[in-house]
């Protein structure tokens, strides 16, 4: 009751619950306990509040585990986890998938009709701890489904690369995954084991959602994303999902942090295909799993959960209701905190925030619009970061993230897609280091720059295929007449080691981690490096290509010559800056029938001054917001309904 008090006046109408409930729900295997849980929803649905339902499979009851010790998982160097803490099971272990069933059925069966329910969250953060299991259950899961992909063990030889250090399989039951070895396993079955586990990670959730659609049909089902997470495929698990829903947990003591969750926001939207998304979990201060855990400064929580907001979500939740007093989450903040609420600044933020939210009823039926997507393949990246590669130092997020910064910067939305996405709403498409892309992938891109699109791709793009095989013929040998190019190698770049530019108008920058040797066949030189074995040699080109123009970038521009990089390609592909803003504030549109919202996020911890083009009101203070300067406080926020 105090609780719902409490919620009532924090604004809370969605509450997550018995996510990790499993051996209270079932504390042995035929003894099954709901009473508690009714008591719960029950209360809930008495005071108004809306339950987003746990199925309670993220971590197996102690009993499980102990009755079938190998459902436990087991890393790559054989090493089993133990049950004590929560997601100790195997994907593949028919125990812990049948076990899962039997309880997701009990839930669905005793709740499905229950008032209050709004929403199914399937397991939680699928991958979080054990992302992948080397045990003998899922090596055999494994053959199985490399028997679906390749039909053949002679295909996989082929795929695997296997004449290669004399790893040519003559049966299957010699194929395991890619536990410890001396050195490298093969990079092939590195990769088929990575698409292998997101895959069962997968069917453990498809498990679950055949229950709750069969008894439970019409309540939209969800599972809590992490982000940027690189295990798990998302793009394959949001077509499965109803609401696509994440966790966001920057830490506050990163200058990169807003730019990094803006990121993670326009990735949820781009996976739900512009539905709206719930951002599930983000904490009200502190978390408890860093080395050190700072606090959130005052206003951080409720900018950030405008952020997502103005990123396309419409729900704001946290994990978690009352901070706990035992167990290994204590001292992670929470709603309600351990000490009195009167001298909570936490809970009198969320009380605030609860308050606006409810006069944002007008951001309904909106949603960002953007022009720019950004190509992005979890397989690709996997693949990518294999090892044995010519620089280590070349990480997917650090290419992707520099290029998004200055669109960020320029306060210009971006989408994610995949290669082989409709490309055709876009005006620019950007590829930083796509290493690995399939011929259907390559076609589209090419269709979608013949037709009159922008490209920008940046090196070490298109070198391999699905197998990780080079593609022959001079890099990147599949965009070549695309981007009017040959790249004869690769001259990677020292950690902190930095290479001349010049661009065409005689401007200097600077060029890190990547180097490479361009000839040009027909694209035409922007920029050339300016010092090093290169100098004089192309650094970046465009090249016309049908009614479209296909940029390319040999090296990564440091800040500012991004920023400028980015300025060429977006002019020629007419992308204008949603707004201009002082350094440090974001806007944001979101964009509806008839309505246009501009979100301003002011993330520095001073007061701003504001342009303001459009005149409007601000929905979350009801204030009317006239043409010249808009102040905006430390970590203000607004969000302006343009036009009267
Ligand atoms: C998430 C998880 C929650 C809680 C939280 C702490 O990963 O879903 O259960 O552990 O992190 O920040």
């Amino acid at each position: 009751m105090e609780d719902v008090r409490l919620m009532h006046e924090a604004g809370v109408n969605l509450v997550s619950l018995a996510i990790f409930s499993w051996s209270r729900i079932q504390p042995t295997e035929d003894v099954w306990d709901f009473d508690w849980l009714d008591r719960v929803i029950g209360i809930l649905h008495d005071g108004g509040v809306s339950v987003n339902l746990a199925t309670a499979t993220a971590s197996p009851p102690p009993w499980l585990a102990h009755a079938n010790p190998e459902m436990l998982p087991v890393l790559a160097d054989g090493t089993r986890l133990w049950h004590g803490a929560r997601q100790h099971y195997c994907p593949s272990s028919p125990v812990y998938r049948s076990a899962a069933r039997r309880l997701v059925e009990a839930m669905a069966e005793r709740y499905a009709k229950h008032p209050a329910l709004a929403m199914w969250h399937v397991g939680n953060e699928f991958g979080c701890h054990v992302p992948a299991c080397y045990c003998d259950i899922s090596a055999q899961a494994f053959r199985e489904w490399l028997q679906r992909r390749y039909g053949s063990l002679e295909e996989l030889n082929r795929a695997w690369g296997t004449d290669f250090w004399s790893q040519r399989y003559s049966s299957w039951e010699e194929i395991i995954p890619p536990r410890r070895t001396p050195t490298w396993p093969n990079p092939t079955q590195q990769l088929d084991f990575m698409r292998f586990s997101s895959d069962a990670l997968l069917d453990c959730y498809e498990i679950e959602r055949e229950v709750l659609q069969r008894l439970s049909p019409g309540v939209p089902i969800t599972t809590n994303f992490m982000s940027f997470f690189k295990p798990l495929d998302y793009w394959k698990w949001a077509e499965r999902e109803d609401v696509v829903s994440n966790d966001s947990y920057p830490d506050p003591s990163d200058p990169a942090s807003a730019m990094k969750a803006a990121m993670a926001g326009d990735l949820m939207r781009s996976l739900g295909r512009g539905r709206p998304w719930i951002l599930m979990e983000q904490s009200t201060n502190r978390v408890n799993w860093r080395e050190i855990n700072q606090v959130k400064p005052p206003g951080l929580m409720r900018l950030w959960s405008y952020q997502a907001v103005a990123r396309g979500a419409d729900g704001v939740m946290f994990f978690q209701w009352r901070q706990s007093r035992a167990g290994a989450e204590k001292f992670h903040s929470a709603m309600v905190p351990h000490g009195p609420m009167s001298s909570s600044p936490g809970w009198r933020e969320v009380v605030q925030l609860g308050a606006e939210l409810r006069r944002l009823d007008g951001v309904g039926n909106t949603q960002c619009h953007a022009e720019v997507a950004i190509l992005f393949d979890w397989e690709s990246w996997w693949a990518l970061e294999l090892p044995s590669k010519p620089s280590s130092a070349l990480r997917q997020m650090e290419q992707i993230e520099s290029v998004y910064r200055s669109l960020y910067e320029a306060n210009i939305t971006v989408d994610f897609a995949r290669p082989r996405d409709d490309l055709s709403a876009y005006s620019l498409v950007v590829a930083p280091a796509l290493y690995m892309v399939t011929d259907e992938g390559v076609a589209n891109i090419e269709r979608f720059v013949g037709a009159g699109g922008v490209l920008l791709m940046t090196f070490f793009s298109g070198i391999v295929d699905e197998s990780e095989h080079i593609r022959l013929g001079g890099y990147p040998k599949p965009f070549q007449e695309l981007l009017g190019l040959n790249v004869v190698d690769f001259h990677p770049l020292g950690i902190g080691q930095h290479v001349g530019l010049r661009f065409a108008d005689g401007t200097a920058a600077r060029g890190t981690t990547w180097s490479e040797h361009i000839e040009l066949g027909g694209a035409e030189s922007l920029a050339t490096f300016a010092s090093g074995d290169l100098a004089g040699r192309p650094a970046m080109t465009s090249n016309g290509f049908g009614s479209g123009t296909a940029y390319y970038l040999g090296t990564r521009p440091d800040g500012a010559a991004m920023a400028r990089v980015l300025e060429i390609v977006c002019s020629r592909a007419d992308v204008a800056s949603g707004a201009e803003t002082p350094h440090g504030v974001e806007a944001v549109r979101r964009v509806g029938k008839g309505k246009s919202i501009l979100f301003l996020l002011n993330h520095r911890d001073v007061a701003v001054e504001v342009p303001i083009g459009e005149a409007g009101t601000n929905l979350i203070d009801g204030t009317e917001v006239h043409r010249g300067l808009l102040r905006l406080e430390a970590r203000g926020v607004a969000a302006i309904h343009e036009g009267w």
